[in-house]
């Protein structure tokens, strides 16, 4: 099978080294790709995804990234009859919008953080007067990760209203939640459900989930992260009705439904929907997933989903992301990256790389996923970290404390 994958991230170098290995990918191709995909797949280096596909005739396309979800990629391809994986631009709007995303919790009884829509200023200083600090606000569009602000006084709220509520714009104020979270990610054909393995990503940029949050710094998975009646709650409670909501409501939900969730005192509640797999969780899910791919995708994008469960490897993997000078604010680019050749402790995930003048440099946020497996999560920890102490680039920062909540269940 001739399989496509659109993204440029460690998301889809992850995919790709997974699909790599499958006896069922004949050719694998990503488009644009970035130099680590480059190691396991062709890379066309276009942004003209439908050209793409119909130019190597791809038998089986799989979107990594909103953004080409949210322009309509997959009702692009659906009209030309090409196999896709990935929800419609309708369905998409869990994600692009979250006044949407709140609408439909609130419609199919999803338990959520209490919450206000506004469109103005005053609007939103109006709606504050009935939250608590600290209050949660929130860009209703796309912003990779970056549109949600938690502010702890009136005076942080206001100016993050004046950061956050642009002219036409809308802001969503929710109640701030305590609990851990959760990256609870299904592959859906619109009617079937399989749900992939719970993960925990570190959201904010700086150790003991602390600064401004960015789109994950690191991430992990070891499979005792939900027991097993949580997964079935969550099932019962967030995953089902969203695909039953989205279904009656004309925009079936196709793709990879991803449901950040916090586990309350209360239970779960959702904090945000996404329409895609998550990036770092995707590096730590392809590192333990035992079962072949290729199938479940091809039958995710033919409405066949099996409800077979996929197998996961018994070992946690680990995922720390290394991040460019700057981010999640303005980054730097074009610093030199070294230490990648004798990498043997863990599999080195390309997101914001590119080769300059055949020396591969930084270019972007997240420049790198350094991701290993152990026997246990203290040594997937161990193995990732000395990875991460064989590579350097100037301006290059990290996480040190990725998975170390886990470490508590052990
Ligand atoms: P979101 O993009 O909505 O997932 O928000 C990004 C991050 O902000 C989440 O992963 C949480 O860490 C945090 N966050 C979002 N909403 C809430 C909330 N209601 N209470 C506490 N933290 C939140
Ligand atoms: N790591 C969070 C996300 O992919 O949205």
């Amino acid at each position: 099978m001739k399989i496509l994958v659109i993204g440029s991230g460690g998301r889809e170098h992850a995919l790709c080294w997974k699909l790599a290995e499958s006896p069922k990918t004949s050719a694998l191709y990503s488009a644009p790709g970035n130099p680590g995909i480059a190691s396991v797949a062709t890379c066309l280096a276009t942004t003209d995804y439908l050209l793409a596909a119909e130019s190597i005739d791809a038998d089986l396309t799989i979107v990594g990234p909103e953004a080409p979800l949210a322009a309509g990629i997959v009702d692009q391809f659906r009209a030309k009859g090409r196999p896709i994986v990935g929800p419609t631009a309708a369905a998409a709007c869990l994600e692009s919008s979250k006044a949407f995303a709140k609408e439909v919790m609130l419609s199919a009884g999803i338990p959520t953080a209490r919450f206000a829509t506004v469109g103005t200023p005053e609007e939103a200083r109006a709606a504050l007067q009935e939250f608590d600090f600290p209050v949660v606000l929130k860009a209703d569009g796309l912003a990779g990760g970056k549109g949600v602000i938690i502010a702890g006084s009136p005076a942080e709220a206001d100016q993050a209203i004046t950061q956050l509520l642009t002219p036409g714009s809308r802001l969503v104020i929710e109640e701030f939640l305590t609990g851990e979270e959760v990256s609870f990610i299904v592959l859906s054909d619109g009617v079937n459900i399989l749900p992939l393995e719970p993960t925990q990503d570190h959201k904010t940029v700086f150790d003991g989930d602390t600064g401004p949050n960015t789109g994950g710094m690191g991430a992990y998975c070891d499979g005792r992260i939900l027991d097993d009646f949580q997964k079935a709650e969550i099932m019962a409670q967030v995953i089902r009705p969203a695909i039953q909501h989205m279904r009656a409501e004309g925009r079936p939900f196709t793709g990879f439904l991803y449901a950040g969730v916090m586990m309350t005192a209360q239970g779960p509640k959702v904090l945000e929907f996404n329409a895609r797999l998550g990036d770092p969780e995707t590096q730590v899910l392809m590192h333990r997933m035992a079962s072949d791919f290729v199938e479940p995708l091809f039958a995710a994008a033919h409405g066949t989903l099996d409800r077979a469960p996929l197998r996961w490897r018994p070992e946690p993997s680990v995922c720390v992301v290394l991040a460019a000078a700057g981010y999640p604010g303005t980054v730097r680019s074009g610093d030199p990256i070294e230490g990648l050749d004798a990498m043997t402790e863990a599999t080195v995930f390309h997101a914001g790389t590119k080769l300059e003048n055949n020396v591969l440099v930084t270019s972007g946020g997240r420049v790198l996923g350094v991701t290993a497996r152990g026997e246990t999560l203290a040594s997937a920890i161990r193995s990732a970290y000395e990875g991460v102490g064989k590579i350097h680039f100037d301006g290059m920062h990290y996480r040190t404390d990725i998975g170390r909540k886990g470490l508590k269940r052990w």
